[in-house]
């Protein structure tokens, strides 16, 4: 999923898991995912968004992929990107189905107009 935002938008793409959160200082808006695990973001995105440089005034979009109940997901990482100084301005979800080829068009579509806005 982050692949085809990041290529639909020509933003570049950093796999949490091997990237820096000091990365994130180069940028004005910060697009966040992760896959949904325990109701909650999977413990790397979360360890992640905690390890995040404070700052002011820049946004986020969250996204994330789940198998049937994304629970608590949207809510824990807003709350840790507002300590951080973001504001979350979309939160957007993708229900994956056992094969079926994934299709990304419909949160790719709301973060466009959220760009765009
Ligand atoms: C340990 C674990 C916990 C999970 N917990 C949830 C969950 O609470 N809710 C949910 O909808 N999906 C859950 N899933 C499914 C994942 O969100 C899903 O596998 C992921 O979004 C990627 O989709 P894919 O496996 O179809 O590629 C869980 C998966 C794993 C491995």
């Amino acid at each position: 999923m982050a692949e085809a935002i990041a290529e639909a938008i020509k933003a570049p793409v950093f796999a949490i898991t091997s990237s820096e959160p000091s990365a994130v200082e180069d940028f004005d808006l910060l697009i966040v995912g992760t896959p949904v695990e325990g109701f909650n973001p999977a413990k790397e995105t979360t360890a992640f968004v905690e390890r995040l440089p404070k700052t002011e005034g820049k946004k986020a979009i969250i996204f994330c992929t789940c198998a049937l109940w994304k629970g608590r997901t949207f809510g824990t990482l807003k709350n840790k990107l507002s300590s951080k100084g973001y504001e979350t301005i979309l939160s957007t979800s993708k229900k994956m189905k056992k094969d079926t080829p994934a299709d990304f068009s419909e949160s790719i579509n709301q973060i466009q107009k959220a760009i765009e806005k």
